[in-house]
């Protein structure tokens, strides 16, 4: 979810609107604002789109102060009825909220058993009880730090109370939040991006923070009430990297970036000599560490995956990667130097942050691999590395995948450097080359269309298999597939297959196999004959130097362990492919939000 504030002397339903548009990408089930003006507090919701939600609004409502919010359901289905804002039973308080209440069930057992819920969301406990509470006698700000102190979860809030038309209250834990500044009035958005419309001057809340803000004037407090002094941070965005241009689909142009996206990684990572090198402290950091624990989710998950190939290849330091969500209530033993890496597109993503949360606690220092500048993870991590992707707007990752990959490369090629492990290849020169290749492989897209034609017409399942790191690339292809085009896929070690799963295989199943590491040539061509041999219906992928004349795709050859880089544009363009012939939503996808800001 996102949310969206804006007081101050301008029009605040287009700011608010415009802004949750730019916020889409952390859900888009519904939304809803609230203005809030002379004659009262004036409340807009929609199920779906914020295009909505904007035909929705009355144009003639004028108000200069309003919240808004776009959802991503946790508790409650998506609906009018459970979209934000959230109004208090005596149409008196209003709230936007991010995040999970833990506790709401007992708050509402402990105070509000007599008071009956509009909605099914945890959010509505903000505002019945914080009303109540007033009524009983408390200031409207006592009555909020209280609510505060008694949540237990996480929130970025935002509260509008219709006998104020001057204050909007705003309390930050876990979930994030930003207060915009601008010349008479303040904003607050869930990240910048959402307010670069009207400021790049920003200021951080930490958790457990609460800010009073008014036209001119902002309080930033913790929940004991001390007031904290905080310098605001600028935020550099080219508004024209976020336009779709020619192209159908922000999908398809990210997919076609993506050969850029490597050539600007190398460059950014080059020094004058033209050598790939890290950061001294990040490069101490993986010298001094015992083992590497990759942490990331979805998409960026599969690339920390072949990060780990990357790394223990090349740098023969020790990789575990492991899924944020599992990692964080299901902690494996440490080893005693441990070294952390997250990796995450948006920066955003809550489970990740969990982990952060809990290794910062334990002490050990980390590196955030992001797209975003100023994120979450990347102001709290001790050390970032940038991925250069420019903004990713397609729900579905394509370029943040393999802009991660070429930087976990260089990291692996700098470790190895400062390990005075003899590398016999140029690491600039191999990167150039895998960007090269995937080129090639994006100007041929209709053999990809094809491939959709032929084997994915009408299927409802498909395989992908491969060997360890095209194992990898088959998680990816098959993530791809499912986000998109709602086919049910799986990625599948080869090998693994005929221990249980090929009990799946019959006549037509489609199974795409992916072939690019010469040692288990043989091993995955006989998997393909197993499958085939119980009616699979095989796509064979393969890489020059060990391709057979029937293979369907050959990749152009590059160094062994950045195979991801390449292999998986074919993949991603199946996917797009599969989920253009199908009509389905291809940049929004349902059920999705590109950054899940809930645990
Ligand atoms: C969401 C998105 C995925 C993404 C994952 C991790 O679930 O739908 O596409 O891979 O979050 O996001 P991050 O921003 O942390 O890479």
């Amino acid at each position: 979810c996102g949310i969206v504030g804006y007081i101050g002397n301008q029009d605040a339903k287009e700011i608010l609107v415009k802004g949750l548009e730019k916020l889409e990408y952390r859900g888009y089930d519904s939304s809803g604002i609230a203005l809030l003006n002379d004659s009262g507090l004036h409340v807009y919701k929609e199920q779906g789109r914020i295009a909505a939600l904007r035909e929705a609004i009355d144009e003639q409502e004028q108000a200069t102060v309003g919240i808004g919010h776009t959802r991503w359901a946790t508790h409650g289905k998506p609906s009018r009825r459970n979209a934000h804002p959230h109004l208090s039973n005596s149409g008196r308080f209003t709230v936007v909220h991010n995040g999970v209440i833990e506790n709401y069930e007992e708050l509402r057992a402990q105070y509000l058993l007599d008071t009956p819920f509009v909605s099914e969301t945890d959010t509505e406990v903000i505002v019945q009880l914080l009303d109540k509470w007033v009524n009983s006698g408390l200031a409207v700000e006592d009555a909020f730090r209280q609510l505060l102190l008694e949540i237990k979860g996480s929130y970025a809030v935002a509260l509008l109370d219709n006998q104020d038309l001057e204050t909007i209250y705003v309390g930050k834990n876990k979930s994030p939040l930003l207060i915009g500044l601008g010349p008479d009035f303040h904003v607050i958005a869930s990240d910048a991006m959402a307010m670069l419309q009207v400021t790049n001057q920003f200021v951080e809340l930490m958790d457990e923070e609460i800010v009073i803000l008014r036209q001119n004037f902002k309080r930033i407090q913790n929940l004991n009430g001390e007031v904290i002094q905080r310098r605001p941070f600028h935020v550099k965005l080219n508004a024209s990297d976020i336009e779709k241009g020619p192209y159908p689909h922000y999908m398809l142009k990210e997919i076609d970036e993506q050969p850029i996206v490597i050539r600007k990684v190398i460059s950014k990572y080059q020094d004058a000599a033209g050598d790939l090198i890290m950061d001294s402290e990040i490069r101490d950091c993986m010298k001094k560490a015992d083992r590497i624990y990759i942490i990331a989710c979805g998409t960026s998950y599969h690339a920390g995956l072949a990060g780990k190939q990357l790394i223990e290849q090349i740098a023969d330091i020790p990789v575990e990667t492991h899924i944020a969500s599992e990692f964080l209530y299901n902690r494996p033993i440490l080893s005693p130097k441990p070294f952390f890496i997250f990796i995450s597109q948006s920066g955003e993503t809550a489970d990740i942050r969990g982990v952060l949360v809990a290794i910062k606690q334990m002490g050990y220092s980390s590196l955030t691999i992001t797209n975003v500048p100023g994120s979450t993870l990347s102001r709290e991590a001790t050390h970032t590395l940038l991925t250069h992707a420019g903004p990713e707007i397609a729900v579905a990752s394509t370029k943040a995948y393999t802009a991660q990959i070429a930087v976990l490369a260089i990291l692996a090629f700098d470790s190895a450097r400062a390990k005075g492990i003899q590398l016999n290849v140029n690491p600039a020169h191999e990167l150039s080359i895998a960007a090269n290749a995937m080129e090639i492989m994006i100007n041929h897209k209709e053999v990809m269309e094809e491939i959709v034609w032929q084997y994915l017409n009408d299927s409802h399942n498909c395989f992908f298999i491969g060997r360890g790191v095209d194992y990898y690339a088959c998680l990816e292809g098959a993530l791809k597939l499912k986000e998109i085009s709602y086919i049910q896929a799986e990625g599948f070690p080869g090998g693994e297959l005929k221990h249980g799963t090929i009990a799946l295989i019959e006549e037509g199943t489609p199974v795409i196999a992916l072939l690019t590491q010469a040692h288990v040539r043989a091993n995955i061509r006989s998997n393909v004959q197993e499958v085939k041999a119980r009616g699979a219906h095989v796509c064979m992928i393969s890489i020059e130097g060990i391709e057979e004349k029937e293979d369907h795709v050959i990749l152009p050859a590059v160094y062994e362990w950045l195979t991801p880089l390449v292999s998986v544009i074919p993949f991603q363009l199946i996917a797009y492919y599969a989920a253009l012939y199908r009509g389905c939503d291809i940049d929004k996808p349902r059920n999705l939000a590109k950054s899940v800001t809930v645990e």
